[in-house]
């Protein structure tokens, strides 16, 4: 596999073509964005951390049926993906109030959402990623409807996979984001899951182990990262 020119370079992760025109270079880089992109900063093993730690949870993901872009780990900060065409919409899903729901609604941090919510948002940074709902998502052409119920169904049965995961590591999976893509035509997950796109808490005393501890200026960022991987049995 030939790693070839840089296709673009997100906040995150740069994405690398290869001789396959099927397949793309996805590299983790160190830099840790929050809102929006206004705050970036480089925290040392980040990219190697997410990284394998998005194999993993990919590899789980996959085993329980679920399609993804994944095909195999090429490096400390490099994974080999499918090349998709991706929709530009995130999946939401809350199993307990965190974040922008508690800015919105004025609802108490922690409160269980029963059954969880789905959430849409369009993947604008210069828009800071507003708030859309399924309606928008088929008038402007982002997903067609087949297309945009079997993303829903897919985010709800990560939902109850890595609910159940993380429940195995003493870990409350508070909320998540995920993005899809089309490869050959079928939804498939693409992008990544790591604790930069979720918030996981301590069951017991609730402390939060995900990238809410870089936007509230908590610290130990990826040391609360690789923490999370070693409950689930991972070493980096
Ligand atoms: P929010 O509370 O800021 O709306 O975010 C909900 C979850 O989705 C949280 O785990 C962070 C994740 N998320 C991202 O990673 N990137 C995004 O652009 C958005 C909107 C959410
Ligand atoms: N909106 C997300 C956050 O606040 C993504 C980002 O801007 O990096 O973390």
């Amino acid at each position: 596999m030939e790693k070839r020119e840089e296709l673009y370079a997100g906040k995150a992760k740069s994405v690398y073509k290869t001789d396959d025109p099927d397949r793309v270079i996805m590299v983790f880089r160190n830099d840790t964005s929050a809102f929006d992109g206004k705050r970036i900063e480089q925290l040392d093993r980040k990219g190697m951390v997410n990284n394998k730690f998005n194999a993993f949870i990919m590899g789980k993901l996959q085993a329980a049926g679920i399609p993804t872009h994944f095909e195999k780990l090429l490096s400390d900060n490099e994974v080999l993906v499918k090349k998709m065409d991706m929709i530009p919409v995130e999946c939401v899903v809350r199993n307990l109030a965190a974040g922008s729901l508690v800015r919105r609604l004025g609802v108490q941090e922690g409160l269980e959402l029963n059954p969880p919510t789905f959430e849409l948002f369009l993947k604008n940074d210069a828009l800071g990623d507003p708030m859309v709902n399924e309606s928008h998502v088929q008038s402007f052409g982002w997903a067609t409807t087949e297309q945009l119920a079997r993303m829903k169904e897919l985010t709800f049965k990560i939902n109850a996979v890595l609910k159940e995961l993380f429940a195995s590591g003493n870990m409350l999976l508070v909320d998540f984001k995920v993005e899809f893509g089309l490869f050959k035509g079928e939804v498939i997950l693409g992008d990544e899951f790591s604790p930069d796109g979720c918030r996981l808490w301590d069951k017991d005393t609730r402390e939060k182990l995900d990238k809410d501890r870089f936007r509230q200026n908590l610290g130990n960022v990826v040391e609360s990262y690789e923490i999370v991987g070693n409950r689930l049995g991972l070493t980096f």
